[in-house]
């Protein structure tokens, strides 16, 4: 078999070449599926239990209200960490070398870092509770090391990739480098956290807390997702995708508002940190609401996919519109601290982290995957309604951002029990969304087992294609 031009024989390319008539079955990289499966057990098994168990355990359902903090923290590392940094870790590195033009990432890479991203969410949700005993705090101290080394090695793995790929004046090549730049300050900030934590039974100090969830979110995730998005989300939906002019500001101005979230943790006075954090979640705040209609969308019909495709994208409309929301409670939160000096708004804050964790990252994965993970490549082209992940995970998933983001800014206006219900209600729609998700991964995969396809006959765009006889590198899918 002839690797198409410019590859090498050792590399995990999409190949399907007729010999002697017969079909040869193409060989693709599929460390990506490795990626989503941890990113969903993570999230099943981990970050939505924990959803429930916190408020039940605030309200004394349960009996851990002395280790109620740690608890708090352990599910928002979980989430982050292991539900939306494990999967946009996974689609990054394989979609931005196709965008670049670059050879796929070998499984030499791709799994080892999978494998260290999975054991420091892994013992960092585990232990974090525990921590305090010397045993959990050697684990967890294990647990963001492996944790740091992995995201240095992402973000390397991705400058490099980018720094090497074709220039082309494109807004995605521009986040995408944000991007990689916030996971190396990630990087720092995990570290940070497990020694902080260790010296502070188990509890990350408020500050470095609060002000990391905000870099990780505003920077390391939202950076990648608005590289993905400007990319493709557009065109699906009849739009070109925006010029570098047309995203300079928001984009300039998101990735300012995180670098003064990020400084707000040096030694300032308790008012002037204050200010400067809630400066940057400010500016952060207004960037993710004026991206969500430039480089995503919040309206139309995405007329250029196939009508099984087309279910997925109104999970997009819905993540953007939740971006809108994100993005203008930050700015409220935000403009409050900085003009009191003062820590502000928790309620709002809490609001904002859950309209961008469950309405805009949640609901994006889900539907972008769809749209682009090639193990959806032959359900796409079919003509059959929308399955479970549409009928049931659509609402799932909207009506626990709803609740949740409700919850949080009638914080103080409503009794603190009934309001510790609608979270916990909230996070059992929320699982029941994912498992849905779960539940269609599995099905496409064995669907297209079952077809004997080789997962790779798509193109970013969502138009499902028979495999070609042979693939350039130039035509290579996302
Ligand atoms: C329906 C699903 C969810 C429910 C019910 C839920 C519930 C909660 C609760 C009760 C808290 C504690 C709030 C407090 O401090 O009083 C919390 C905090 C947090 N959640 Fe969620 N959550 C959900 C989904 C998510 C998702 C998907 C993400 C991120 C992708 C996320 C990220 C966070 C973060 C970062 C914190 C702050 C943790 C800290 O203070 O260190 N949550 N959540």
């Amino acid at each position: 078999m002839t690797p198409p031009p410019g590859a090498r024989n050792d590399e995990p390319v999409i190949l399907a070449t007729a010999r002697g008539g017969e079909v040869v079955p193409a060989v693709e990289d599929r460390s990506y599926l490795a990626y989503v499966a941890a990113a969903l057990a993570v999230a099943l098994l981990g970050g939505f239990v924990l959803a429930v168990l916190v408020p039940l355990t605030a309200i004394g359902t349960l009996p851990w209200a002395e280790r109620l903090p740690e608890l708090i923290q352990a599910h928002g590392w979980a989430q982050l960490q292991g539900w939306a940094g494990i999967f946009v870790a996974g689609m990054g590195l394989r979609l931005i070398p196709r965008f670049a033009g670059r050879h796929p990432i070998p499984v030499t890479i791709t799994l080892p870092v999978l494998a260290l991203l999975l054991a420091g969410v892994v013992l960092r949700t585990l232990l974090q509770p525990a921590a305090g005993r010397a045993l959990a705090d050697v684990g967890l101290l294990a647990g963001v090391t492996c944790s740091a080394v992995a995201m240095l090695s992402f973000a390397g793995t991705l400058g490099y990739t980018l720094h090497r790929g074709r220039k082309r004046p494109e807004p995605w090549r521009y986040f995408a480098w944000a991007g990689a730049v916030w996971w190396a300050a990630w990087a720092v900030l995990v570290l940070a956290a497990g020694v902080r934590a260790t010296a502070n039974d188990g509890l990350v100090p408020g500050m470095l807390d609060e002000a990391s969830t905000w870099v990780v979110f505003f920077g390391a995730i939202a950076n990648f997702i608005w590289a993905i998005q400007s990319r493709s989300v557009p065109v699906f939906f009849g739009r070109r995708p925006p010029t570098l002019r047309r995203v300079l500001a928001p984009g300039a101005l998101l990735n300012a508002g995180v670098l003064l979230v990020l400084l707000s943790i040096l030694p300032w006075s308790d008012a002037a940190a204050t200010r400067l954090e809630g400066l940057g979640l400010t500016l952060a705040g207004l960037a993710t609401a004026w991206l969500a209609p430039l480089a995503g969308s919040i309206s139309g019909r995405a007329h250029r996919l196939r009508p099984r495709a087309r279910a997925a994208s109104r999970f997009v409309l819905a993540a953007d519109w939740w971006a809108m929301v994100a993005g203008a409670l930050a700015m409220w939160a935000g403009i409050a601290s900085l003009a009191s000096g003062r820590f502000e708004l928790f309620g709002v804050r809490d609001a904002a982290r859950h309209a961008l964790g469950i309405g805009l990252i949640s609901m994006l994965i889900v539907g972008m995957a769809q749209l682009v993970a090639p193990v959806f490549a032959l359900e796409r082209a079919e003509a059959r309604p929308p399955g479970v992940e549409y009928v049931v995970g659509w609402p799932a998933l909207f009506l626990a951002a709803g609740m949740r983001v409700a919850a949080g800014v009638l914080f103080g206006h409503m009794g603190e029990r009934a309001r510790m219900e609608l979270i916990a209600a909230a996070g059992v729609l929320g699982w029941i969304g994912i498992a849905a998700f779960a539940w269609s991964v599995v099905r496409a995969r064995q669907g297209a087992a079952h077809e004997g396809a080789p997962h790779g006959g798509s193109r970013v765009g969502g138009e499902a294609q028979p495999p070609p006889a042979r693939l350039s590198r130039a035509a290579m899918p996302g």
